[in-house]
């Protein structure tokens, strides 16, 4: 499938823009695009009993996964504090590796942006090496 590398960037950077971060100030946003060619955008919403926060990456699966949509091409990542420009990407914690692989496996895109023009262009298969999925689970 051919991606729109800028346009699901600019999707996250939007996406970005409804960041919960009272606590953090770390602003993230996601930008997954479905094989069947929708954007579902997430950011992060955090909570004042702090482990409850949800991170973007996983706002944007469940959004699209609630909405019956589980096949996936890419995903589009920005991440930084509040007010600063992106001077590290941001890279999606394990839990949301793990949350990825179980829908979207090795394959997944995974665009870890500063801007529409400087990010890295991985896969998931590299963020999670030997993932435990579904597969395990078959018998
Ligand atoms: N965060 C994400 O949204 N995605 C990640 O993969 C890393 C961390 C959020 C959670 C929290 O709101 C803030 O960044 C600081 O950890």
């Amino acid at each position: 499938m051919d991606v729109n590398v800028t346009k699901l960037i600019e999707a996250a950077f939007e996406a970005r823009e409804n960041a919960y971060t009272p606590y953090s100030h770390f602003r993230v946003g996601a930008a997954l695009l479905a094989k069947n060619g929708q954007v579902f955008k997430g950011c992060n919403i955090e909570n004042a009993a702090y482990s409850v926060t949800n991170c973007a990456e996983r706002t944007a699966l469940f959004k699209a996964v609630s909405e019956g949509v589980r096949e996936f091409e890419a995903i589009a990542i920005v991440g930084s504090m509040e007010g600063q420009v992106n001077e590290l990407i941001s890279a999606p914690c394990g839990v949301c590796r793990q949350a990825l692989f179980e829908f979207c496996g090795n394959d997944l895109r995974v665009i870890l942006a500063k801007s529409t023009t400087d990010y890295l262009d991985t896969t998931l298969g590299e963020l999670l090496p030997y993932g435990f999925g579904p597969a395990n689970l078959e018998h």
